[in-house]
């Protein structure tokens, strides 16, 4: 088997404006089988930046955790697929037939995907928040293969003022 092409980079969230800018160059790019999955602890913002996802592929209403209903579709630009499998064990995974929805029409995101590693396609947009202070986060993105290895080198470079680590609302 071929090594799959891939790059990392990490994007630094000083507030959820700029979590939800990530998104929405994520959006941008999305096109029908795209599979991102989001990582993080508890409050990292995985919902925040489906959200964000969500309103850029034109969405409209209110887009929540899928927790208890594990999978919710909406219709934007192209279907959305937003999933939340924090809750169920990976045979409970397994009958859920995920693979329906990573090969269908629209895109998937996946919250806590790194919980059922077995299922997830071997190419997709890997994404790990990871809290840096209150607001403060560092999104670990890789691209693992076509087209997502792409999409991550190609991210735009961030202002200058984003490495200071200044907190964004003024507060000490
Ligand atoms: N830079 C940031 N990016 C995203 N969210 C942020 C940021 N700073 C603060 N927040 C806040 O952090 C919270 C993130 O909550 P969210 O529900 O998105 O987390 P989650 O990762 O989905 O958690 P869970 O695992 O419980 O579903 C929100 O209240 C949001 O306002
Ligand atoms: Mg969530």
């Amino acid at each position: 088997m071929q090594a799959q092409e891939s790059s990392r980079r990490e994007w630094i969230s000083r507030g959820e404006a700029d979590t939800v800018e990530l998104a929405g160059y994520f959006a941008e790019l999305s096109q029908p089988g795209t599979v991102i999955t989001l990582d993080g602890d508890l409050g990292a913002g995985k919902t925040r930046f489906s959200q964000g996802f969500a309103a850029a592929l034109g969405v409209k209403g209110v887009v929540n955790s899928p927790t208890f209903t594990l999978i919710k579709e909406y219709q934007g630009r192209l279907p959305l697929y937003h999933m939340d499998v924090y809750r169920i064990t990976q045979d409970e995974a397994e009958d859920l037939g995920l693979d329906e929805y990573f090969e269908g029409a629209g895109v998937s995101l996946v919250e806590w995907a790194s919980l059922i590693p077995d299922l997830l396609p071997p190419a997709r947009l890997s994404l790990r928040i990871e809290h840096a202070g209150e607001n403060g986060r560092i999104v670990h993105c890789e691209g693992i293969g076509a087209p997502y290895a792409r999409w991550v080198a190609d991210l735009p470079r961030q202002q200058e003022s984003n490495q200071n680590g200044e907190p964004e609302d003024g507060k000490a």
